[in-house]
């Protein structure tokens, strides 16, 4: 038995059980926080992307015994209150999603990328966001990371 105390989307929680445990099991089952999505297990295709102390990470990938004190972030927490975070309205105004199943993956891994490269380039895009679309809506995230970036910077 393992215990850990972590934060989750602001909220102080206690975890006990199995250490190996994924993040993502316990966000899923433990925490009820269906936004973030179970794709491959095995850290391939971004689906379960949250974020983890401001960085991208892959839920399925890190067990719960690593997180002791740790700032997770997920879907569910990225907006500000009423007000949506940049990279979830440049979604809406591209129109990005198709099914769906990828996109809080890709936007947690967008959200965290931008910090690091606020004017990215197609290259920075390609070689930075390897997040897994079935539905290949590769060229409309693309737009919508674009216009992101353009609405984070300074007026
Ligand atoms: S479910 Fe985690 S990377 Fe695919
Ligand atoms: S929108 Fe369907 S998997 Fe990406």
């Amino acid at each position: 038995m393992t215990r850990v105390s972590l934060t989750i989307n602001g909220q102080p929680r206690q975890f006990d059980g199995d250490g190996e445990m994924p993040l993502l099991w316990h966000l899923r089952e433990g925490a009820g926080l269906k936004g973030t999505k179970f794709g491959c297990g095995i850290g391939a295709c971004g689906a379960c992307t949250v974020h983890i102390d401001g960085t991208a990470a892959r839920s399925c990938s890190v067990p719960m015994s690593t997180l002791e004190g740790a700032n997770i972030t997920t879907i569910e927490g990225l907006a500000e209150g009423a007000r949506l975070h940049a990279v979830q309205e440049a979604w809406i105004a591209e129109d990005v999603a198709q099914c769906g199943y990828c996109q809080a993956g890709q936007i947690m891994a967008v959200a965290a990328f931008l910090k690091d490269y606020p004017e990215p380039t197609d290259q920075d895009i390609a070689e930075n966001i390897t997040n897994l679309c079935r539905c290949g809506t590769y060229v409309r995230v693309r737009k919508a990371i674009k216009r992101a970036a353009k609405s984070l910077q300074p007026a």
